[in-house]
C-alpha cells in the first residue's frame, strides 16, 4: 500500500485523493479527462500531497447540479480549449434550447444535465463502447427516464436488431433525436430523417400524392404511417388508410394494395412448399433456391411501391414477380421429369442385368450337368 502511494505520487498529479478514494481510481485509468490534465482538483478543488481528510478537503467546492452544469459547460463551450481536441462547443446551446434544457429551466428535477448522460468520473468519448452514450448504450442511458411502453418498444424493433448485429447504419436514440437537441421529429421532418437511410422510400413518397409539403407536414411524413419505435414498424394498409381518410374509395384503395401483395406472397409460400417436397424426394433444387434472391428484391420493391400510391407501378413489379415464379415452376417440373426418367432408366437397366445374370447362371448349371454326364 505504501509502495503504491509512493509510486502514484511520483506519476500522477493530485493522486493523494485516490489514496483514500481508491474506488475512484478508474478515473485515472479510464477517463479521457486525465491525460488532458482535468483531474480531481480541477473539478473539486482541495489540496494535493496531503493524507489527512480535513486538510486534504480544504478549499473544496460543493458540486451541486447547478455547479456541475456550469463546471462542464465552462470548459466545453471554449473554442480555444476544445480546438486542439477537435471537439464541438455547441452542446450547451443545443441543450438549453431542447426539451431537456426547458425542463431544467422550469425546475423539473428529472431534467438531465451533462453528467446524467456522460457520467462524472469515467467520462469517455462517445465512440468508445464503454461510454454511456455509445450507440449501443444509448437505449439504456435514455430509458432510465424514458421508460414508457411506446419508447421501450424500440428494443423489439428491426432497428435495434440491426444495431445489435453491428450494422453501421442502424439508428439508435440520438440518431433520430440528436445528441443534445432532444428533438421530436414531427411535421415534414421525418422525410429527411428516415429518408437519409431509406432513400428509395423517400423518393417515392416525395413524388406521390402525399409528397407535397403541406400533406407531409399534416401527416408527420413517414411517422404518420410507421410506428417509429415499434416492433411492427409496418402496418397493413387496410387499417392504415382509414386512420386519416374517411373516403370509401381511398379505403378501398388500401384494401387493394394489401390484397395484391398478400396474394403474391401466398403464391410464393406455396411454391416454396413445392420446392421442399421435391427436395425431400431427392430432386436437386439448390440452383432454384439461389434464384429466390431475385424474388426477395422484387417483393421489397413491391413494399416500396406502396409509397407511390400508383397501381401501375405495383402491377409492373408483381408482373415480374409472377413471370419469375412461372420460370421457376417450369424449371422445377423439368428437374422432376428428368429425375423420373432417370429412375425408369435405372430400373430397366437393373432388370436387364438381373435377367442376363439369371440366364447365364442357368446356362452354366446346364453345362456343368452336361460335363458330369460325359464324365460318368
Ligand atoms: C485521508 C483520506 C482522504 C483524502 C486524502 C481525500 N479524501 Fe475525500 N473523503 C475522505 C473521506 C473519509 C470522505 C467521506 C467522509 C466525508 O464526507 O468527509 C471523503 C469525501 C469526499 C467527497 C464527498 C464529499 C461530500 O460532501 O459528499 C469528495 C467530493 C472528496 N472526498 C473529494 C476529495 C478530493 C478531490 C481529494 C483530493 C484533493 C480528497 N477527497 C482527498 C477521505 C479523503
Ligand atoms: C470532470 C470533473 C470531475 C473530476 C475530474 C472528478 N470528479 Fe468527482 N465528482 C464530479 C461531479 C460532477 C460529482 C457530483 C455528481 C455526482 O455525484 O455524479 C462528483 C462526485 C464525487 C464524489 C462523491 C460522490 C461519489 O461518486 O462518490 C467523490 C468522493 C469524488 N467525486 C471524488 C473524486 C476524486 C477522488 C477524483 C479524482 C480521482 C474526482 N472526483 C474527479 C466531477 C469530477
Ligand atoms: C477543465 C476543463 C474541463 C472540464 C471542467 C470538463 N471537461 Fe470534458 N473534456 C475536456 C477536455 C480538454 C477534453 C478532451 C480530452 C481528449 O479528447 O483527449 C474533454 C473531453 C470530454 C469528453 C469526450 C469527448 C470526445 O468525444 O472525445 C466528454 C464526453 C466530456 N469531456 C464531458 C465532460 C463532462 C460531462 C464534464 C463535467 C462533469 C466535463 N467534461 C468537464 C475539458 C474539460
Ligand atoms: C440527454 C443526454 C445528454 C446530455 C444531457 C448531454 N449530452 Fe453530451 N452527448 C450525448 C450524446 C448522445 C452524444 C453523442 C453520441 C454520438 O456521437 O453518437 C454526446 C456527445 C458529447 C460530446 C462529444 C462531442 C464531439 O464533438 O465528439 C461532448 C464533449 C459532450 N457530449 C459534452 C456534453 C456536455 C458538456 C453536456 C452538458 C452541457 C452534455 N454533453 C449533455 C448525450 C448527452
Ligand atoms: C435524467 C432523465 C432523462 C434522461 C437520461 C434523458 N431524458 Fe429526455 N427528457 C427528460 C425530461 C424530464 C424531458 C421533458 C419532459 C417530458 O416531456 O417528458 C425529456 C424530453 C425528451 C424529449 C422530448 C419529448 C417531447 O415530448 O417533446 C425527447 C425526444 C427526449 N427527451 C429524448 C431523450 C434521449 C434521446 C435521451 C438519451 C440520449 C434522453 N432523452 C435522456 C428526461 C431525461
Ligand atoms: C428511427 C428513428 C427513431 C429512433 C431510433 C428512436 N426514436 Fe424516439 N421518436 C422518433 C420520432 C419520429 C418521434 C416522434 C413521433 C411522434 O411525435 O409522433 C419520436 C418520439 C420520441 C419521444 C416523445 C414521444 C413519446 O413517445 O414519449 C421520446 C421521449 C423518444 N422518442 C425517445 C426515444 C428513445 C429514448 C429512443 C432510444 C431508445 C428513441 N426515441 C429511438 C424517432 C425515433
Ligand atoms: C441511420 C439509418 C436509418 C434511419 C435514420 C432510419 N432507418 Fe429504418 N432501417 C435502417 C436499417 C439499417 C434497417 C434494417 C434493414 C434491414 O434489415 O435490411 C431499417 C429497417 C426499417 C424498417 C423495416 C424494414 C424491414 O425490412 O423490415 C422500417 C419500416 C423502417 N426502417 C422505417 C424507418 C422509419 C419510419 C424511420 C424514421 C422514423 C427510419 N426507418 C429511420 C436504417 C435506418
Ligand atoms: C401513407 C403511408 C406511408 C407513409 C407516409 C410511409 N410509408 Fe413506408 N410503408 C407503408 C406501407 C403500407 C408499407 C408496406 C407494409 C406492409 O404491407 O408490410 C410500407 C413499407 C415500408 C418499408 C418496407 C418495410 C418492409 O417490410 O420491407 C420501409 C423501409 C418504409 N416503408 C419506410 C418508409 C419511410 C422511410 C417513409 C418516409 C420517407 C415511409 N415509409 C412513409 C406506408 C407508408
Ligand atoms: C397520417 C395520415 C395519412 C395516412 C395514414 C394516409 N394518408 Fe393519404 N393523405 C393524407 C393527407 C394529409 C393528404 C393530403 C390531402 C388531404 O388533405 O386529404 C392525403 C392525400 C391522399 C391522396 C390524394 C387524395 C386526393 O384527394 O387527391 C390519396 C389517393 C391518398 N392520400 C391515399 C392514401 C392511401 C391509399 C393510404 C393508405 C395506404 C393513405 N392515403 C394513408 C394523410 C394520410
Amino acid at each position: 500500500m505504501m509502495l503504491w502511494i509512493l509510486l502514484a505520487l511520483t506519476v500522477l498529479p493530485d493522486s493523494t485523493c485516490v489514496a483514500c478514494h481508491a474506488s475512484l481510481r478508474e478515473v485515472y485509468e479510464l477517463s479521457v479527462h486525465t491525460p488532458a490534465g482535468v483531474t480531481c482538483i480541477t473539478c473539486h478543488g482541495g489540496q494535493t500531497g496531503v493524507l489527512e481528510t480535513r486538510e486534504a478537503h480544504r478549499g473544496m467546492r460543493r458540486l451541486t447540479r447547478e455547479a456541475t452544469l456550469k463546471l462542464c459547460a465552462d470548459c466545453h463551450t471554449r473554442p480555444e480549449l476544445m480546438g486542439p481536441y477537435h471537439l464541438r462547443v455547441d452542446m450547451l446551446r443545443y441543450w438549453k434550447a431542447s426539451a431537456h434544457g426547458r425542463a431544467w429551466e422550469k425546475g423539473d428535477p428529472r431534467a438531465p444535465i451533462c453528467t446524467d448522460c456522460h457520467s462524472s468520473h469515467a467520462v469517455r468519448p462517445p465512440r468508445d463502447p464503454g461510454s454511456p452514450v455509445a450507440r449501443e448504450n444509448q437505449p439504456t442511458t435514455c430509458m432510465r427516464c424514458h421508460d414508457t411502453p411506446e419508447v421501450k418498444n424500440y428494443l423489439r424493433s428491426r432497428h435495434y436488431q440491426a444495431l445489435m448485429e453491428g450494422r453501421v447504419r442502424a439508428p439508435s436514440c440520438a440518431t433520430c433525436h440528436q445528441d443534445h437537441g432532444a428533438v421530436r421529429p414531427r411535421g415534414a421532418a421525418p422525410l429527411a430523417l428516415c429518408g437519409h437511410c431509406h432513400v428509395r422510400e423517400r423518393e417515392l413518397l416525395a413524388a406521390s400524392p402525399h409528397g407535397d409539403s403541406r400533406s407531409l407536414a399534416t401527416m408527420n411524413a413517414c411517422a404518420g404511417c410507421h410506428e417509429v419505435h415499434g416492433k411492427e414498424m409496418r402496418r397493413e394498409p387496410e387499417a392504415l388508410c382509414p386512420q386519416c381518410h374517411q373516403e370509401p374509395e381511398i379505403q378501398a384503395e388500401g384494401r387493394w394494395w394489401t390484397r395484391e401483395i398478400q396474394r403474391e406472397e401466398a403464391a410464393w409460400v406455396a411454391f416454396e412448399e413445392e420446392l421442399d417436397r421435391a427436395e425431400g424426394a431427392g430432386v436437386e433444387v439448390i440452383p432454384l433456391r439461389t434464384r429466390l434472391k431475385v424474388r426477395d428484391a422484387l417483393l421489397a420493391q413491391a413494399y416500396a411501391a406502396v409509397h407511390t400510391l400508383s397501381r401501375d407501378s405495383l402491377q409492373r413489379i408483381l408482373a415480374r414477380s409472377q413471370a419469375l415464379r412461372h420460370d421457376l415452376e417450369e424449371a422445377l417440373r423439368e428437374l422432376e421429369t428428368h429425375r423420373a426418367e432417370r429412375k425408369l432408366f435405372v430400373g430397366v437397366f437393373w432388370f436387364f442385368v438381373l435377367v442376363t445374370a439369371g440366364v447365364a447362371r442357368l446356362r452354366i448349371r446346364a453345362l456343368q450337368k452336361g460335363r458330369e454326364r460325359d464324365a460318368s
